[in-house]
């Protein structure tokens, strides 16, 4: 019997979603067992498109008392930086919660932006309009994090795979752009004129290629996949703008497997280099926009096939690794690569419904 990966996605993400509302990363992988903004709002806005609209909303207002939690640190923050001191690793909201809403005491990469970015996003295009009554009951949190990113979106930070520190990532400064104006659509007085503007001038002048494409951070030219985000969803340019047609080109050029899936970047080591679920469902998501149907569909049926017999999405897959001499080393640190992953089950059915809408209206 095949298996139903849409019921299998479902039943995986509501089993990993902690009575608080936090979605656990990955519930059988060392390093995953916290609830990160930008895997969870992704994972949010495939459950809510699935209809599972109580699970979604459950995170979102896990996601207003962790945050609203976080106003003094914010506040102290925002202090030292009109002050003029450089702040403390220690000082900046972190990328991940524990499922209970603390800050973990383990020690990680903690400093970035871009899930701050997607959730503002993903909590304004689910709620649609300032009736809904999570939009109230966000407010505090909103505004906190809207602060926050207004004052610290120049500043370098890691990237949303956790690396570069020192570095501005394009896919970052997408997914600022992309939250901000999606509040700014709802309520136009929570974000300061011309913000949003700004950040893509700034974008446009530092992260482009001189061979035209979007680059990975400001003074590397190489491309990632999640530099699809630049126009899906959050639209700092047009998808048919040149700059993102040439992106998309390179991406498929140098970090799609021919009929397969889609690398993260070229000298990705992680595990070897691998072909990631939800990168692949990125790039469906971008052909569905652009009417590659036929392209997008045979994803789908790809990232299907990923899946283990009981119907779990690994992070990635291992069957063209990049670098393959990094394996073994990850998974001696590490354990075997993380599955199911929250994050690629959340993409699924993000494509999934894209594409049974997409079909409804040929
Ligand atoms: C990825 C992040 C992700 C985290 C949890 C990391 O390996 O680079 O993008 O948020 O895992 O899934």
């Amino acid at each position: 019997m095949t298996i139903d990966l849409h019921q299998a996605s479902v039943a995986i993400i509501r089993a990993g979603q902690h009575r608080s509302g936090a979605y656990i990363a990955s519930p059988n992988f060392s390093q995953y067992g916290y609830s990160w903004l930008r895997d969870g709002t992704w994972i949010a806005y495939g459950m809510a498109r699935a209809g599972q609209i109580d699970s979604a909303e459950a995170f979102f207002r896990w996601g207003v008392k962790v945050l609203t939690a976080q106003q003094s640190r914010v506040e102290a923050l925002l202090d030292k930086l009109a002050g003029g001191e450089t702040p403390l690793e220690s000082d900046y909201l972190p990328t991940r919660f524990t499922l209970d809403g603390e800050i973990g005491t383990e020690a990680w990469t903690d400093f970035q932006l871009d899930g701050y970015g997607t959730w503002l996003w993903g909590i304004a295009t689910h709620c649609g309009s300032v009736d809904h009554p999570l939009w109230r009951e966000a407010q505090p949190a909103i505004k906190l994090v809207i602060a926050y990113l207004q004052a610290l979106w120049q500043s370098p930070n890691y990237d949303c795979w956790e690396e570069h520190r020192n570095q501005i990532h394009t896919a970052t400064l997408a997914a600022i752009y992309g939250g901000l104006r999606a509040i700014q659509q709802l309520d136009a007085t929570l974000i300061a004129d011309g913000l949003p503007e700004q950040i893509q001038a700034f974008a446009l002048a530092n992260c482009v290629a001189a061979e035209g494409h979007f680059c990975k951070y400001v003074g590397n030219a190489e491309v990632d996949s999640s530099l699809l985000w630049v126009a899906v969803p959050y639209g700092l340019v047009e998808i048919d703008d040149p700059r993102f047609v040439a992106t998309l080109m390179k991406i498929e050029r140098d970090l799609r497997v021919p009929d397969g899936g889609v690398y993260r970047y070229c000298a990705d080591n992680y595990y070897g280099g691998g072909e990631w679920n939800l990168l692949t469902a990125w790039l469906g998501w971008t052909y569905l926009l652009l009417a590659r149907l036929d392209e997008a569909r045979d994803i789908l049926r790809w990232i299907e096939t990923q899946a283990t017999p009981t119907g779990e999405l690994p992070e990635q897959t291992a069957g063209h690794l990049l670098l393959p001499s990094y394996y073994p080393d990850w998974v001696a640190k590490w354990g075997n690569p993380a599955v199911p992953l929250l994050w690629s089950h959340g993409m699924y059915l993000t494509l999934e419904s894209l594409l049974k809408d997409a079909e409804k209206s040929l």
